[in-house]
């Protein structure tokens, strides 16, 4: 039997992340958080101090990428993400972590060295793969690509109101800035930039529901599978 693979791609904030638990829970299929990936290896260079020499120390980089000692663990509040048996789950969502994320993202041989660990997600009876790349990168061959975006000010709002039910403080503003930062990092980037593959369907999140978007989303997946 093959392995049905689903991709959802698109910035930060889109819902992406609701939505594609939402979506294997709904399929019965596996998860994979490739953006938690490179939130873990952020964090771990941190860690190790090598981040400040991504230039220097690339090899000694790519040897932590590699060898990172990653665990995505069921729990009856969500996933839990331990990296090196330490449990990392709410340090790896801080702004602090998603900028080393971003700037980890950025260095081409850091993704490759990344690249089979998200492969090997791809386990029957399916997967629904989030991140920026996974339609025109990772899985190709997907059954069925989806874009999800959301203009830079709903997304910052919805960013706002996720801090502030983890009780952080957070300003608009700060965040609407942060936001428009990364994305234009993430774009304009000569590796897997951030854009929808050319056989993606594209879906605008600002004005809709989660429960739209997740019937609109399924629709279209059912739609693929069927053929
Ligand atoms: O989706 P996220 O905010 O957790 O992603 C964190 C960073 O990692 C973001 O700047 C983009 C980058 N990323 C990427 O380049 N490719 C992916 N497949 C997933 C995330």
């Amino acid at each position: 039997m093959s392995i049905h693979i689903i991709t959802i791609d698109g910035p930060s904030g889109s819902g992406k992340g609701t939505l594609a638990t939402m979506l294997a829970e709904h399929y019965g299929y596996h998860l994979l958080d490739s953006g938690a990936i490179y939130r873990l290896l952020g964090l771990s260079l941190y860690q190790r101090q090598l981040l400040d020499q991504l230039d220097t120390a690339l090899d000694q980089c790519v040897d932590v990428a590699k060898n990172l000692a990653i665990e995505f663990l069921p729990s009856l509040d969500g996933i839990r993400v331990l990296l090196d048996g330490q449990d990392v789950t709410a340090q790896i969502r801080t702004e602090e972590v998603g900028a080393f994320a971003s700037q980890v993202a950025a260095i081409p041989a850091l993704r490759d060295a990344l690249l089979q660990r998200q492969k090997d997600f791809a386990q029957a009876p399916g997967l629904i793969a989030d991140g920026r790349d996974m339609a025109t990168t990772v899985f190709p061959h997907a059954i069925a690509k989806i874009y999800l975006t959301a203009s830079a000010q709903s997304r910052a709002e919805r960013r706002v109101k996720q801090l502030q039910g983890m009780g952080a403080d957070a300003k608009i503003d700060a965040i609407l800035a942060n936001i428009e930062a990364r994305d234009k990092r993430d774009r304009e980037r000569t590796v897997a930039p951030l854009k929808p593959a050319d056989d993606a369907k594209v879906i605008d999140s600002s004005a809709l529901s989660i429960e739209q978007v997740f019937e609109e989303m399924r629709q279209y997946i059912d739609q693929q599978l069927a053929q």
